[in-house]
């Protein structure tokens, strides 16, 4: 039965204290059944719209009708009420928004998800009865809502990846299509294929890695670490007919001990063109093109002589040195970074051997090619002014987050 106010006719401080009492009863009632913004819209006009709300109602019931020695009574008897009626809407208001912002919290797994738990969990303990949030809180499991959330930092690429990443784009933009082969290869892809042939002293230049117990196999099947990506060149070519353009990232592993510019795991991009007519030319246009790309247009490229078993000729590339500017001198003294020659070796590279294409089933008298491979921690060392490629492995944020 909802409460209507009563037209008053006996005016008596015990009647008047009934009749109080039953509208305050009234009023603890209603404000606790109210739990939306809906509900106590409803509840807060029920009690003050200015037109038949219950505290107008009074004046008009109670105050208006009251005799006139007991009028002064009556008067402060509907003040009274006014402020209490006002004071509980408040109340009401406070909870019932708490509330639902707690609510939506919890709903969108927000952190503060205990908190807000907690603050509905004593709403409901406390049965009905309205709480301040104050209050709520000093009921629920205490929370230290001053403890720090938990930072999750952004991560960043590596900058091996990184350099990586840079390279090959370097190549895509010219036309080059991505390869990937094996780390665990066989000594056939590894060497063989490339015309290193078993027991030639060439094998010697590259300390290898090689998977034990295998003595029972015959040797081109034996596995190893890989110790280049020069095996995709013939993984590719296996795979595709000329022309052929690919760039092959990934991981080698060399018997090497670790210093400051050694790591016995490190980074290479290989790269392979074959088709008709391809020239030495073609290779210096490329590389010369790649490495500006790379380190900025004024870098000169100079082809000095040198020796792999599967390029021939073989050159080794160095850049002028992107420290002094290629003049050896830096700051009134000799360069440290190209001990004053003013070059830096940065890659081999080579046109691909006939004997290579022999293992593939290309015909050499139609076709012809370069090839070259560059080390990633190398070029990410200059272009980042990094001193010492295990701080590439180390895994310590503090370096690695500058790449971000
Ligand atoms: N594979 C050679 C090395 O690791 C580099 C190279 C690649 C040289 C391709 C020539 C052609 O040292």
């Amino acid at each position: 039965m909802p409460y209507t106010v009563p037209k008053l006719t006996d005016f008596s401080t015990p009647a008047l204290d009934s009749a109080v009492r039953e509208l305050l009863s009234a009023l603890e009632q209603e404000s606790a059944a109210v739990s939306s913004e809906n509900d106590w819209k409803a509840f807060r006009d029920r009690w003050m719209a200015r037109k038949s709300g219950v505290l107008t109602q009074l004046n008009d019931l109670w105050l208006k009708a009251a005799p006139g020695p007991g009028k002064r009574e009556v008067g402060q008897r509907v003040n009274e009420l006014r402020d209490r009626v006002e004071t509980r809407v408040l109340e009401t208001k406070e909870h019932c928004d708490t509330l639902s912002i707690a609510r939506s919290i919890v709903d969108k797994r927000h952190p503060i998800i205990d908190l807000a738990r907690a603050f509905i969990e004593a709403s409901e303990r406390a049965g009905g009865q309205t709480l301040t949030t104050d209050e709520a809180f000093s009921k629920a499991e205490p929370v230290d809502i001053t403890l720090p959330g938990i930072r999750r930092s952004l991560g960043a690429e590596h900058p091996v990846i990184k350099t990586m990443n840079e390279i090959i784009g370097v190549f895509r933009n010219l036309g080059y299509s991505v390869e990937e082969g094996p780390e665990i290869e066989t000594d056939y892809y590894n060497f063989e294929a490339l015309n290193f042939p078993p027991n030639h002293p060439a094998r010697d230049t590259q300390d290898t890695l090689f998977i034990a117990g295998q003595e029972s196999k015959p040797l081109r099947e034996r596995l190893l670490l890989r110790t280049h990506t020069s095996p995709v060149q013939i993984r590719s070519m296996e795979k595709m007919k000329p022309p052929v353009r690919v760039v092959c990232p990934g991981k080698v592993h060399r018997n090497d001990a670790l210093d400051a510019t050694h790591s016995p795991i490190f980074h290479q991009v290989e790269g392979l063109a074959v088709d008709t007519n391809i020239t030495f030319c073609d290779l210096k246009g490329t590389l010369d093109h790649a490495m500006k790309a790379l380190f900025g247009s004024s870098v000169k490229t100079r082809f000095y002589p040198s020796f792999f078993p599967f390029t021939e000729p073989s050159a080794d590339v160095q850049i002028s040195c992107i420290f002094c500017g290629g003049k050896g001198a830096r700051d009134g003294g000799p360069c440290r970074n190209c001990k004053a020659s003013g070059w830096i070796e940065l890659l081999g590279c080579g046109m691909v051997d006939p004997n290579v294409y022999g293992f593939v089933d290309y015909d050499p008298a139609k076709v012809s090619g370069f090839a070259f491979g560059m080390g990633v921690e190398r070029i990410a060392i200059l272009k980042y002014g990094v001193d010492d490629i295990q701080l590439f492995f180390n895994g310590d944020v503090r370096f690695l987050e500058q790449f971000g």
